[in-house]
C-alpha cells in the first residue's frame, strides 16, 4: 500500500520505519522541506522517500499526520480529500499553546478541518520507543501490545486496524471521534503499556 506520512520525527520517523519493514511505500515529509530528511530515509531502505507534505497527502492512500497538534490546521485539505488519515497527535498546552477545543474531543479538530477524509485517532496512545520494540507478529492477537483506535467510519477503521497487527500490535476500536477523550492524554488506557485482552477488560 502507499502510505504517505505528514511529521518525521520520534512518530513519523518510527511508523515509515515499521510500514516499510512490512512492505509499504513510504513518502515521508516534514515542515523544513525533504533535503532535510536525507539521512532518515537514507537509513530506512528503497521503499521510503522523502518529499513534501502536499506530495506525501497525495501519494498516501492511507496517510499518517505525525505533527504537534497545535499545527493541524497546517494540514492540506485539497489533497487528503478521499482519503484515510491516521491522526497521532495529542494536545498539550504547554507545547502547543492555548486552544479552545470547544467541548469537542481533540481530534474532531483535525476532522473538522479535514471535512472529506476520513480521520482515524490511532497510535497516539503509545510512546514512540515502545512502538518501535514492542510489536511481535509471533503473538496471538490477545496477548499483543494494544493500540487503541477511534473513528466515524468502520471501513476505514478496519483497514488501519489491518496495518496496526501487520506490524505486531493488537489494535482496539474505543469508538467514535467524538468519544475519543478516552483516548486523550491523562486518561486511564492513555500510554498504557497493556495488551490487548487486558485493553478491553479495562474498557468494559
Ligand atoms: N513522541 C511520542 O512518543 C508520541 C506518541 C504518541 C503520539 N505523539 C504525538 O504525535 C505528534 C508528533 O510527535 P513526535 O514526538 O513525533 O514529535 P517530534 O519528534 O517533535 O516531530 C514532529 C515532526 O513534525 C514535523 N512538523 C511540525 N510541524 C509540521 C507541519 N506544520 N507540517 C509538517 N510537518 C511538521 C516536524 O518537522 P520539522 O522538524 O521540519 O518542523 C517533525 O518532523 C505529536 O502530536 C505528539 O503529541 C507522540
Amino acid at each position: 500500500m502507499k502510505i504517505g506520512i505528514i511529521g518525521a520525527g520520534s512518530i513519523g520517523a518510527t511508523l515509515a520505519k515499521l510500514f516499510a519493514r512490512a512492505g509499504h511505500h513510504i513518502a515521508i515529509s516534514n515542515s523544513r522541506g525533504p533535503e532535510t530528511l536525507a539521512d532518515l530515509v537514507g537509513q530506512l531502505g528503497s521503499n521510503v522517500r522523502a518529499t513534501t507534505v502536499e506530495d506525501a497527502a497525495a501519494f498516501g492512500e492511507v496517510v499518517v499526520e505525525a505533527i504537534p497538534f497545535g499545527r493541524y490546521k497546517t494540514l492540506p485539505v485539497e489533497p487528503l480529500a478521499g482519503k484515510i488519515v491516521i491522526s497521532a497527535a495529542n494536545y498539550y498546552p504547554d507545547r502547543d499553546g492555548d486552544i479552545d477545543l470547544a467541548g469537542l474531543a481533540q481530534t474532531q479538530l483535525v476532522a473538522n478541518h479535514l471535512p472529506q477524509t476520513r480521520v482515524v485517532k490511532a497510535f497516539n496512545t503509545i510512546w514512540f520507543k515502545h512502538l518501535a520494540d514492542q510489536g511481535d507478529i509471533s503473538k496471538p492477537i490477545e496477548e499483543r501490545r494494544v493500540i487503541f483506535l477511534a473513528g466515524d467510519d468502520s471501513e476505514a477503521k478496519k483497514l488501519v486496524s489491518s496495518l496496526i497487527e501487520e506490524i505486531g500490535f493488537g489494535a482496539v476500536d474505543t469508538g467514535n471521534l467524538a468519544g475519543s477523550q478516552i483516548q486523550e492524554p491523562g486518561a486511564k488506557i492513555y500510554n498504557a503499556d497493556i495488551t490487548v485482552r487486558q485493553a478491553r477488560e479495562a474498557l468494559a
